[in-house]
């Protein structure tokens, strides 16, 4: 198995200042699986992935990274996985190739072996012909693709990706999706975190919604939907007012919830301007909404967002 995580517990601090911020973690990788770990700001993804690389001495537990247990032989198990940080750590001083042959060095990897295959990780990443380029001259978004090339110089067979898109713009972005479907192709391992709900769904066969060290939820996209939430979503936002009879502060989505959401939707959650109604069958719910001028509304299935903002609320995280 690539990843096999039971029990995990990481509490930082001592006595009154301890703060347990993974609390009895399970996680299982299969081989060649894309499996996503999602949870708001805070929540202990990065703590685990940490814990699981041997970077992090784990409070209770146990870790096997490719077989072998962590943190005792986890520099061994390190040499056969690729870890893209949330955080970049690429040298400002050296050009991209540099970065590469210099991070080869820590696998025992020759720069006679990496330089032939430096032009094949650049071109992987969309950063054709930026061998001598400097690390300053690149954007956010270059750096983040030199990161994911940089962690396959040793040929991973489990590949780790903490927010790999996070602050990419969408061209990007869908090229890091098209590169990590390639590698699951290939026969990778991918373990990533992300806030992003549609890479999620799209990219992985399965994933855990983590939130206070605990996991929440855990399966395929479908069955995470499936378990946790009504099939169907409207949102309603807009004018409103009761036949036109009362206006000011009464107006608006939140008031049309407040005396109707609960005749024709299981569950009704306001945020903001809109009202989120959950129903197994919308139809009537959008026969009353169609005699409602002003009201505007969006009929839709439900998605992991709606799921994750379920388990884990709608508060503001910081
Ligand atoms: N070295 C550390 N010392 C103390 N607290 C930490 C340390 N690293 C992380 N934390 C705390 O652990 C919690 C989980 O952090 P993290 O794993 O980075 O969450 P996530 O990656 O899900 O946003 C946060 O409250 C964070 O402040
Ligand atoms: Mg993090």
């Amino acid at each position: 198995m690539p990843l096999e995580i039971s029990g995990l517990v990481k509490r930082f601090g001592e006595g009154s200042e301890a703060r347990e911020v993974v609390r009895g973690l399970n996680l299982s990788l299969r081989p060649g699986e894309c499996f996503a770990l999602l949870g708001p700001n805070g929540a202990g993804k990065t703590t685990t992935l940490r814990c699981a690389l041997g970077l992090t001495a784990p409070t209770a537990g146990d870790i096997r990274l490719c077989g072998l247990p962590v943190p005792e032989q986890a520099r061994e198990a390190r040499m056969r996985v690729g870890v893209v940080p949330q955080i970049d750590s690429l040298d400002p001083d050296f050009t991209c190739a540099e970065n590469l042959v210099v991070f080869a060095g820590y696998f025992g990897i020759r720069e006679s072996e990496i330089r032939p295959r430096i032009p094949e990780l650049l071109a992987f990443a969309g950063l054709e012909g930026k061998d001598n380029a400097r690390i300053q001259s690149l954007s956010g978004g270059m750096k983040r693709r030199l990161t994911l090339a940089r962690a396959l110089v040793n040929k991973p067979e489990l590949l780790i990706l903490d927010e790999p898109t996070t602050g990419l713009d969408p061209q990007a972005r869908h090229l890091i999706w098209e590169r990590l479907r390639r590698l699951t192709a290939e026969g990778t391992t991918i373990l990533l975190t992300t806030h992003f709900m549609d890479e999620a769904e799209r990219l992985a066969h399965r994933l855990a919604i983590l939130d206070a060290g605990r996991l929440l939820a855990q399966g395929s996209p479908r069955e995470v939907i499936a378990a946790h939430i009504e099939p169907q979503v409207v949102e309603v936002f807009g004018e409103w007012t009761d036949n036109g009879q009362s206006a000011g502060p009464e107006s608006g989505a939140a008031a049309w919830a407040t005396r109707y959401a609960a005749d024709f939707s299981k569950r009704c959650e306001i945020s903001g301007e809109t009202a989120f109604c959950y129903t197994d069958d919308a139809a009537p719910l959008l026969a009353h909404l169609a005699h409602q001028p002003g009201l505007r509304t969006l009929h839709r299935p439900a998605n992991l967002e709606d799921v994750f903002l379920k388990l884990t609320g709608r508060e503001l995280r910081d």
